[in-house]
C-alpha cells in the first residue's frame, strides 16, 4: 500500500511505494499533466521495476476546484501539501477581482517555501539564441518570500499613501519624492534571517552537488541596506558556518591587501583545487550582461526576490524558454516541496495539443532527485536529450528547428517513453 513521505529528525523518509498530490492545474494544465505522469511512471518503472512506484492523488485548485467547491484553492489542498510535503502542479489562472490573492502566492506563502529554484541546462538539439549553449549550467536559488513579494504598496491619492507619505516627511525628514502628490509608494523588506536561509540552501546545494560557486546576484551599490545587506550577510555566513567547505571574495581581498595580489590568486586556486565553493557576487544589470557572455562563470545564483524574477526568464530564454524551463519551491527547514511547470496556463494553446509538456517533465525530474530516486531523473533526462536530438518537437520549438518533426503534446510524451525504455 503506498505511503506517505515523512520527516525524521530532519530527513526526509520516502516509502518505495509513494503517494504525491498533484494540482493538475488550468489550461494546458489539463493537456500536459497526464503525459508528465505517464513518462515518471515509466522512468521510475526502468530504474526500479515494481519495487517503487508513485500513487498520483489529485487535489483540487484553480478553476477545476471554484467550478467543483466554489474556492479557488480549498484549504483541503493546503492540507494535503502539508500533510504529504511533497506535491507537484501545473499553471493555475490567476483569478482577476479584487480580494484574491494569486493561487500560487498563496501557496507558497502558506507553507513558507522559501527558495524557488530553477536549474539552468542545456539539451542537445534545443534551439538557443546563445553561441555556446552546452556550455550553460546555472542553478538559481530566488529568495520567494520577501522583497516585492511581501507585496507592501499603497496606491497614490489613497489615505495609506497621504499617511505614508506623511510618516516619510514628518518621522525620517525625507523630502526627495520628487512628485509627492501623484507618488506611489512600495517598501521592499529584507531580512537578515530570510537572506541567510536562502544563502544557506545555495550553499548547501554547490556543496553536495560539488559546483564551483556560488554567485550573490544583488544591486547593493544603490539599495544599500537590503541589497547590499544580502550581499554581506551571505559572505559573513560562508565563513562562519561553511569556512573548509567555501573561500569568498572579501578573504581574497583580504589575502592580497595583506600578502599581495600572488598569494591572493594563489590561494584561490587552491581553493579550487580542493573543491571549495567559491562565494562571490555581481550587481544585477552586470549579471545579466555576465550571464549570456560568460555564463560558464557562474554556477549556483542567490538572489533576492525581484533580481531572481528577471534573471529566471532571461536564463530560461537561453535554453529554449519557458516550454522547458523547470521549478521548483521548496521550504529545506520543514521539507515541503511542490514542483511546478514555470509557465502559464497558456490558454491561446490550451485542448489543441501543442503544449510542450517538458516543463513539468523537468519539474518532475527534480521532484525524483529530491525524493532520492535519482536514477529515474537521470532516465528522463537522457530520453528528453535524445527526443530533442532527433528533433521530434511540440510546436513552440518546431517554429525554430529546421527540419523537424512536430508531435503533438501526447505524441511527444510517448516518444519520450519509448526513449526511457
Ligand atoms: P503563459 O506562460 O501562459 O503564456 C505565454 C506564452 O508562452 C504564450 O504564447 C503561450 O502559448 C506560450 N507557452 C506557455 N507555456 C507553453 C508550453 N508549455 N508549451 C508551448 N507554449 C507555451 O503566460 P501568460 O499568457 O502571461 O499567462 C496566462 C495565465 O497563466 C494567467 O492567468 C497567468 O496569471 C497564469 N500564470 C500562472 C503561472 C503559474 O501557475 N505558475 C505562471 C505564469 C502565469
Amino acid at each position: 500500500m503506498a505511503k506517505k513521505v515523512t520527516l525524521e529528525k530532519g530527513r526526509l523518509k520516502v516509502p518505495d511505494k509513494v503517494i504525491i498530490p498533484f494540482i493538475e492545474g488550468d489550461g494546458i494544465g489539463k493537456d500536459i499533466t497526464g503525459p508528465t505522469q505517464k513518462i515518471v511512471d515509466a522512468a521510475i518503472q526502468q530504474s526500479y521495476g515494481k519495487k517503487r512506484s508513485i500513487e498520483w492523488m489529485e487535489v483540487l485548485a484553480g478553476e477545476k476546484a471554484f467550478s467543483q467547491t466554489g474556492e479557488w484553492m480549498p484549504q483541503a489542498t493546503i492540507d494535503a501539501f502539508q500533510e504529504y510535503i511533497i506535491g507537484i502542479k501545473g499553471p493555475l489562472t490567476t483569478p482577476v477581482g479584487d480580494g484574491i490573492r494569486s493561487l500560487n502566492v498563496a501557496l507558497r506563502q502558506t507553507l513558507d517555501l522559501y527558495v524557488c529554484l530553477r536549474p539552468i541546462r542545456w539539451f542537445k538539439g534545443v534551439p538557443s539564441p546563445v553561441r555556446y549553449p552546452s556550455r550553460v549550467d546555472m542553478h538559481i536559488f530566488r529568495e520567494n518570500t520577501e522583497d516585492i513579494y511581501a507585496g507592501i504598496e499603497f496606491m497614490t491619492g489613497t489615505p495609506e499613501a497621504i499617511k505614508f507619505r506623511k510618516l516619510l516627511e514628518e518621522n525620517f525628514g525625507l523630502d526627495n519624492v520628487r512628485f509627492p502628490d501623484s507618488s506611489s509608494f512600495g517598501v521592499k523588506p529584507v531580512s537578515k534571517e530570510g537572506s541567510e536561509r536562502l544563502i544557506r540552501a545555495s550553499i548547501l546545494y554547490a556543496i553536495e552537488r560539488r559546483l564551483p560557486s556560488v554567485t550573490l546576484v544583488h544591486k547593493g551599490n544603490i539599495m544599500k541596506f537590503t541589497e547590499g545587506a544580502f550581499k554581506n550577510w551571505g559572505y559573513q555566513l560562508a565563513e562562519r558556518e561553511f569556512p573548509n567547505h567555501t573561500f569568498t571574495w572579501p578573504q581574497f581581498e583580504a589575502l592580497k591587501k595583506s600578502q599581495g595580489e600572488t598569494a591572493a590568486r594563489e590561494a584561490l586556486a587552491n581553493a579550487e583545487k580542493e573543491g571549495k565553493v567559491i562565494i562571490k557576487d555581481v550587481i544585477t544589470d552586470a549579471f545579466l550582461q555576465e550571464s549570456l557572455l560568460r555564463p560558464f562563470d557562474h554556477s549556483v545564483i542567490a538572489t533576492l526576490n525581484l533580481n531572481g524574477d528577471y534573471i529566471s526568464d532571461q536564463l530560461a530564454a537561453m535554453v529554449g524558454g519557458i516550454g522547458i524551463s523547470p521549478g521548483a519551491n521548496i521550504n529545506y527547514q520543514s521539507g515541503y516541496a511542490i514542483f511546478e511547470a514555470t509557465h502559464g496556463t497558456a490558454p491561446n494553446i490550451a485542448g489543441t495539443g501543442k503544449a510542450n509538456p517538458g516543463s513539468l517533465v523537468l519539474s518532475a525530474a527534480m521532484m525524483l532527485e529530491y525524493m532520492g530516486w535519482e536514477p529515474a531523473a537521470e532516465h528522463i533526462y537522457d530520453a528528453l536529450e535524445h527526443t530533442f536530438s532527433k528533433r521530434k518537437v511540440t510546436s513552440d520549438l518546431y517554429a525554430l528547428m529546421e527540419g523537424a518533426t512536430l508531435l503533438s503534446t501526447e505524441e511527444f510524451a510517448n516518444e519520450v517513453i519509448r526513449n526511457i525504455h
